[in-house]
């Protein structure tokens, strides 16, 4: 099985760029991470990219669908990680099914334009909900609405600020986003939405065998 060729899309830090990277390794046979492509030139991503010697791009203008769809045009599979631009209409089109998201809540609630980061956990603490966690979609045209592909609940906790539930999201999402990529690279990446559901620490998939979290590449 030739591995699945990924593309990561990135704006920042890169800690879940960094946990593909740690997950999918340099020999997995189920996928490998073949570009980081990032909106901002001094992204932290991009220094994470290099130390693993993978190939990266910066986009000039992340609003231009040919630009985006160029530098990731060797992917079959192209994941959005703390990436903060919204995907053109064409791009969004021309990679249908094989683009995802991770947004640190449990969507469709706290997500939407302009939903990131600490906002996020703050919205969250402010409304009261006893549960958040991390959510992998798939992307269409509009911020954080596509089809939901997987997700995993976090408790919130009475003492929470916003940094402390930001951080234990983060752990789940360092979990979820590769286990996400890794089963949907199992499936050859399908041209249609799938669901992963959680069945104890595994990812059952519909008609499928289970993928269990934290499966090795
Ligand atoms: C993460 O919370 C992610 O859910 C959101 O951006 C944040 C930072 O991601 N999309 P990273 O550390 O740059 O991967």
């Amino acid at each position: 099985m030739t591995p699945v060729p990924v593309a990561v899309l990135v704006s920042g830090g890169g800690t879940n760029l960094q946990a593909l990277l740690d997950a999918l390794g340099a020999g997995s046979a189920v996928a490998r991470i073949a570009r980081v492509v990032s909106s901002r030139g001094n992204a932290a991503a991009l220094d994470r990219a290099r130390r693993a010697r993978v190939p990266v791009a910066v986009l000039a203008d992340p609003t231009d669908a040919a630009e985006v769809v160029a530098a990731a045009a060797d992917a079959r599979l192209v994941v959005l990680a703390g990436y903060l631009k919204r995907v053109p209409p064409a791009a969004v089109a021309r990679f249908r099914w094989r683009l995802i998201n991770i947004h640190p809540a449990l969507l469709p609630a706290f997500g939407g334009d302009g939903m990131y980061g600490r906002r996020v956990h703050q919205a969250v603490l402010a409304s009261g909900v006893a549960l958040s966690g991390a959510t992998v979609h798939y992307v269409d045209e509009e911020y954080d609405r596509g089809p939901i592909l997987a997700q995993w609940p976090v408790p919130v906790r009475a003492d929470d600020t916003p940094d402390s539930l930001a951080a234990r999201v983060l752990e789940v999402e360092h979990r979820l986003l590769p286990a996400a990529v890794l089963a949907l690279a199992r499936l050859g990446v399908p041209e249609r939405p799938v669901r992963l559901v959680p069945d104890g620490s595994a990812f059952v998939v519909a008609d499928h065998p289970t993928v269990r979290l934290g499966d090795a590449g």
